[in-house]
């Protein structure tokens, strides 16, 4: 806080000498005085209560208050109080999911909620649960009819959720598909795909219609090129165009134009640099550029300007610190910044204000990490955030619709599995 006068204020206070001096000649010194005491007491009060109010509102978020005052005296007095507020996120805990979960989905349904399903605790879960940020409180919701983990999970543009495929314990590899009805918390069971499939892709097209690609049909047991489309209306698949190579371990990005960016993976031997496109209107794969590093277990998003920023991963013979951007409009990728450490089973959220979250996964293919860091998109540079409260990877983290970031479950440091969660 400061009552200094800037030189562009002390030329307003020169232009108005004549007032001023008419006032003190009026009045006399005293007067005016008092006039500056009382001002001073109003800018202090007005602090006080801006910073309180600020400080009460953000809660248990560590915040920073920078306030600025300027006093612009002229021959009636006036006050200018400015604030300009930066918050410093941090996690904080939230309630603990009813079950302990790895290898599970998060997805925001349209309501705000969080709906979490299946994975595997002691053995491969039918259990769902929905996270409520307003109570920050867990509740079971209908059983899906499989166990499953591995799985997708999609939220449909009428607001129903498709789970696909995944697996029971890693033994056998499932086809089949069911739908959650957020109004009724019930299960049902839709067409199922032509091949049973884990570790796949699913991705919402701008037409409604979700695209299964690829994936591996029983663990460790090689990769599969085959892509299928799900028409919600009719609750049916049909095969569309085979990749051009099979993945499993790779990601999927609706890019803006509509097509679907496929990057890496893993064919069965070896990490992928390969990338490739769907374009929904013709329902065929093209190549694109390839990746400068191969990679799988890695993250791709969608930025706010459009690019693809795909980051870390197992590479081959390493795990990846460096990241790479796609962009749609040449079809080419460029190296940006690298994380400051390299990570696989991380997880990427694009927060509202532009920047990616990274979370956790490990370093060594072994012990899990619980740092975070955040890529700013106009700098291409990362720089690391507060720890998470646990160590954790083959976690969740969902982008809530209050800008929060819920990251839950997932394999903790001494190989539990985890029920907690936290927000950022
Ligand atoms: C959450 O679960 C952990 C471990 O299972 C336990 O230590 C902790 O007390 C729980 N927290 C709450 C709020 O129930
Ligand atoms: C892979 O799958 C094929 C059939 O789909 C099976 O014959 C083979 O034994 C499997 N290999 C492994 C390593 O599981
Ligand atoms: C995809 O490839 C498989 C063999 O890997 C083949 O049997 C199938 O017909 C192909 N599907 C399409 C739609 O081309
Ligand atoms: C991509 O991978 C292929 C096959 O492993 C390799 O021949 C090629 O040089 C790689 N390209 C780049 C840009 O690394
Ligand atoms: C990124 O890290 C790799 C090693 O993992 C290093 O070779 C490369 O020079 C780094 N790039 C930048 C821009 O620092």
């Amino acid at each position: 806080m400061s009552n200094t006068i800037r030189p562009d204020e002390s030329a307003v206070i020169n232009s108005n000498r004549t007032p001023l001096r008419r006032l003190c000649e009026h009045s006399g010194k005293r007067r005016l005085i008092w006039i500056v005491v009382f001002i001073i007491c109003i800018v202090v009060i007005t602090v006080v209560v801006t910073t309180t109010v600020l400080l009460t509102r953000t809660g248990r978020e560590k915040t920073t208050t920078t306030t600025t005052t300027t006093t612009t005296t002229t021959a009636t007095a006036t006050t200018t109080t400015t604030t300009i507020t930066t918050t410093t996120r941090r996690w904080f805990s939230t309630g603990n999911m009813t079950t302990a979960r790895i290898y599970h989905t998060a997805s925001v349904l349209s309501n705000g909620k969080v709906l979490v399903t299946g994975g595997n605790y002691g053995g491969a879960l039918n259990s769902a649960e929905l996270y409520d940020p307003s109570t920050g409180i867990w509740t079971t919701t209908g059983s899906m009819h499989n166990a499953r983990e591995v799985h997708t999970a999609s939220v449909l543009l009428n607001g129903k959720v498709l789970v696909t495929g995944g697996d029971i314990n890693g033994a056998s590899s499932l086809n089949n598909a069911e739908l959650y009805d957020p109004s009724t918390g019930i299960w049902t069971t839709t067409g199922s795909m032509h091949n049973a499939r884990e570790v796949h892709t699913a991705s919402v097209l701008s037409n409604g219609k979700i695209l299964v690609t690829g994936g591996r049909k029983i663990v460790h047991n090689g990769s599969l090129d085959s892509a299928e489309l799900y028409d919600p209306s009719t609750g049916t698949w049909t095969t569309t165009s085979n990749m051009t190579i099979t993945r499993a371990h790779h990601s999927a990005s609706v890019l803006w134009n509509g097509k679907v960016l496929v990057t890496g993976g893993w064919n069965g031997n070896i990490a992928l640099n390969s990338t490739e496109l769907y374009d929904p209107s013709t329902g065929t794969w093209t190549t694109s550029d390839n990746m400068n590093n191969a990679r799988y277990y890695h993250t791709a998003s969608v930025l706010s300007n459009g690019k693809v920023l795909v980051t870390g991963g197992n590479g081959i013979g390493s795990i990846l610190n460096s990241a790479e951007l796609y962009d749609p409009s040449t079809g080419t990728w460029t190296t940006t910044g690298n994380m400051t450490i390299k990570r696989e089973f991380h997880i990427a959220s694009v927060l509202s204000n532009g920047k990616v979250l990274v979370t956790t996964g490990d370093t060594d293919s072994f012990s899990p990490l619980n740092s975070a860091e955040l890529y700013d998109p106009s700098t291409g540079t990362w720089t690391t955030t507060w720890n998470m409260i646990s160590a954790r990877e083959y976690h969740t983290a969902s982008v809530l619709t209050n800008g929060k970031v819920l990251v839950t479950g997932g394999r903790g440091s001494s190989f539990n599995v985890l029920n907690s969660a936290e927000l950022y």
